[in-house]
This record gives structure tokens, sequence and C-alpha cells, in this order.
């Protein structure tokens, strides 16, 4: 439907990235459940269909009692099909000069025909469970930030990857906050795991913008690529919670062995539903279910205004993040990387010079992958981490904005992994 040319297709031609994995290959089926791939709708799932949820592991009190938070992996997927400047050059009006000085993107991930957002989303979960050291047995919850899901909106892309990973014991829901939603999506997993009624989540950011694009559309179409990342977030019992647990005192329990550092330690998250019209997919839901008429008029795909959401983003995101600072009982001197929702290298900088921080200290990946919407926080980060650019102890800002209006600030406080340091 959206005429971009495909591996078969005429058109600009898309070269592999020598590293990317297969999708194909590293996507196996766990635990003699259904094939992964197989559609939930086919009769081929439902025949297969048993549900199955195992009990939590015993002996161990947890719920309800107050837990530290921290991240405890993190891995990330990014298609192997490349797409350029120059290869947009060749199908629409725009030069590689524009889209470099007015974006600073020089190429973006597009999704193989096969691969979708749940695909995406398990590869980079896989890498997240591996640096943690942990198995898709350890999580008791899925969360999926995303606008694009696999299907028309259910099933979720979180059940999905439940299945995908034999994640049994997982509950198991997406979030829409658009490009803000690994945003939220933190606020609620640490939430969750913090008060104790949860305690390993995996929290994945995934787009497969390209199916949402028009690729007749130079305003937008150069803007977007396809992405996933991933990170674990769990918590240790604090002194007090093991002290009760264990009936001991509360000076027994940890005083020898302090918490590692870890966690959110500010959340600020706003909205402006007034904007919605900036940014937003006109068609396919329930103000405007498809048709042949929404079809025609293309209303199915990303519609902005890129100056209204240029405006909006470099009035509100800084002031969001200094309150995440403030929050925090830190000065923006304090953050060692500024980890900012990859749209535009011009707003990074913009937000970043508005605190008063050094540009030097903002992580850009932005000209490789474009805008990757609720994945482009997760990927960053774990990019920085393999870049050596984020370690245990740091202080990260990160912040989301986009479409809603939607926007989030948080600093975190980044934790030591306990798995392998590089799941290739
Ligand atoms: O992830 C959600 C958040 N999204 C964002 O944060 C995006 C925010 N917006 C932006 O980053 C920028 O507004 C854009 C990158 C989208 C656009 O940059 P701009 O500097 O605001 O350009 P503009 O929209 O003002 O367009 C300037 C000119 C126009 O021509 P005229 O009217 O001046 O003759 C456009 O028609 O550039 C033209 N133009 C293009 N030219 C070549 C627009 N798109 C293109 C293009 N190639 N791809």
């Amino acid at each position: 439907m959206n005429g971009f040319p495909t591996q078969n297709g005429a058109g600009a031609s898309v070269r592999p990235a020598g590293s990317a994995p297969s999708t194909r290959s590293s996507l196996e089926p766990s635990r003699g459940t259904p094939a992964e791939g197989s559609s939930p709708g086919t009769e081929e799932a439902s025949q297969a269909f048993r549900p199955r949820r195992l009990p939590p592991p015993s002996g161990e009190r947890w719920h309800g009692t107050p837990h530290r938070v921290r991240i405890a992996g993190c891995g990330k997927y990014l298609p192997a099909r490349i797409l350029t400047n120059q290869d947009l050059a060749t199908f629409v009006d725009t030069t590689d000069e524009w889209i470099r000085a007015r974006t600073g993107i020089h190429e973006r991930r597009i999704a193989s025909p096969e691969e979708t957002t749940s695909s995406l989303s398990i590869n980079a979960a896989r890498g997240a469970l591996a640096t943690a050291g942990l198995t898709p047995l350890d999580l008791d919850l899925i969360i999926v930030c995303t606008f694009t899901g696999d299907y028309g909106g259910m099933p979720n892309v979180a059940s999905v990857v439940q299945h995908a990973l034999g994640a049994n014991r997982a509950g198991a829901f997406d979030i829409n906050a658009a490009c803000s939603g690994f945003v939220y999506g933190l606020g609620v997993a640490h939430g969750l795991v913090a008060s104790g009624l949860h305690r390993t989540i995996l929290l994945v950011g995934a787009e497969t913008l390209s199916r949402y694009i028009d690729w007749h559309d130079r305003t937008t179409c150069v803007l977007f690529g396809d992405g996933a990342g991933a990170v674990i977030i769990t918590g240790e019992a604090t002194a007090e919670a093991t002290a009760e647990a264990t009936a001991e005192t509360t000076a027994g329990a940890n005083a020898e062995d302090p918490p590692m550092p870890g966690g959110l330690m500010s959340l600020v998250l706003g909205a402006d539903g007034a904007g919605a019209n900036a940014l937003l997919v006109p068609a396919g839901g329930t103000r405007l279910p498809p048709s042949y008429e929404s079809i025609d008029a293309r209303q199915h795909f990303i519609k902005m205004d890129g100056k209204d959401v240029y405006r909006f983003a470099v009035s509100t995101v800084p002031d969001a993040c200094a309150e995440a600072i403030a929050k925090a009982g830190l000065t923006v001197d304090d953050i060692d990387l500024f980890v900012l929702h990859q749209a535009n290298v011009r707003i990074i900088r913009a937000v970043v010079e508005a605190l008063g921080g050094s540009f030097e200290r903002a992580f850009v990946n932005v000209d490789r992958y474009g805008n990757t919407s609720a994945a482009s926080v997760p990927i960053a980060l774990c990019e920085a981490v393999e870049l050596g650019r984020l370690k245990p102890g740091d202080r990260v800002l990160v912040a989301g904005f986009g479409g809603g209006l939607t926007w989030g600030a948080a600093v975190i406080e980044w934790s030591p992994f306990q798995g392998v340091t590089d799941p290739a």
C-alpha cells in the first residue's frame, strides 16, 4: 500500500548492514508451544493453544514489600536493511544535504517484509535478558511501548513477545504514548517493582514505523526508521523489607551489603491533548474506521506539522528535564549523559543547551537510525553502554516527546549488569 520499494521491488537499493543479525535465525520457538510467527488467528495456532501459567517461585516473600529498583540489562535490535538519504532522493523530492542539515539524519533502518514490531522486540529482549543473566521464566511482566503493533488493535505486542520467549510466568500489556512511551513505561515498571507488586519486568520500546510512512510525503518519510530497545527492570529488597521478611533486625539485614546503584531518581510525565493534531495517524481507529475513502485519502499514514512539533519540543522538553533533575536533587552538572528522544539533532542540542549542559554529554545516534519513536531512548541507552559512554553509577537523563502531545523525563542512576556483556 505504501509504495516503498521492497527487496523484490523496483526503486532505491537498500543495502544490508554487515553486523546485524538475521531475524529469522534468532527467532526460535520456545518450550514446544506454537511456532513463533504462527498467527493467533490461524488454525495452527488455535489447535496448539494451551493456556499455561507457572506458579511463582516458592519460599520467598515479595509482594507488597518495598524494593530498590535497578535496570539489570539492556538489548537492542535494528533491522539489517539500511535506507540512506541518497536512496530516498531517488524516489522522493529531497536531498541528502537538506535532510542532514535539518535533522542530522544520514540513514535509517527498514524492517524486512517478514519483520514485525514483535519480532524486533523479541530480538532486543533476548539481548536484555542475556546482559542481565536472566531467563524468560524470571520475568513476571512484559511491557511493550509502541504505537505500531503487529495487529490492528489486538492482541497486544507484549503477548506475542511473551509467547515467543516462553515467558510463562509473565503478564503482558502495551503502552501507547508514542515517542514518550518508553519514559512512561519506565515509570510504570519502576513503580510496580518498587512497590513489590512485581519482581522482574521486561520493558521494550519498539516500532515498525516504515509501515505507517507515506513514501510520497517528503515532510515525514525522511524522518523515521524501525528498531527496538529493551531493558530489564528488577529489584532487591530494602533492608527494612528483608528484616521484616526474615524476622531479623534491620541492622542485621543488609547492613554490610550496601545496595547496588540503580533505578529512577525522578520522573516527570506530561501531556497536552490540545496539540494532538500536530502528530497523528488520522484513520484506522474508532474515529475514522478504515474505508476505501480513508485509504484513498492516505489517512492511514503518519501526518505531522513538523514546525509545531519542533516548537513544542524545544519549549516543553527543557522544562520537563530541568524539573526531573531538580526532583532528583541534582544539578545539570551532575548529569553524566543526556539520552533524549532521537528525533532531530537540532532539538537534542537545543534542549541540552537550554538546560545549561554541554552537547558533548548528549548521546546521538539519530544520524544512523533516524527517529524510531518509542524505541529511540532504549536503543540509545543500550548503544551508550556498548560504547562505554554509560557506566555503573552514572546519572543519565532520559527524555521522550511526541504524539499526544506527550512528554516525559527521568533521571536514572545506572546499574552494573550481571550477565554476559556481549550477547551477540
Ligand atoms: O518524534 C516525534 C517528534 N517529532 C519531532 O520532534 C519533529 C519535529 N520537527 C522537526 O524536526 C522539523 O520541523 C522538520 C525536520 C520536520 C522540518 O524541518 P524545518 O526546518 O522545520 O523545515 P520546514 O518544515 O520549515 O520546511 C522548510 C522547507 C519547506 O519549503 P518552503 O515552504 O520553505 O519552500 C518545505 O517544503 O523545506 C521543505 N521541505 C523539504 N525539502 C527537501 C520539507 N521537507 C523536505 C524534504 N526535502 N524532505
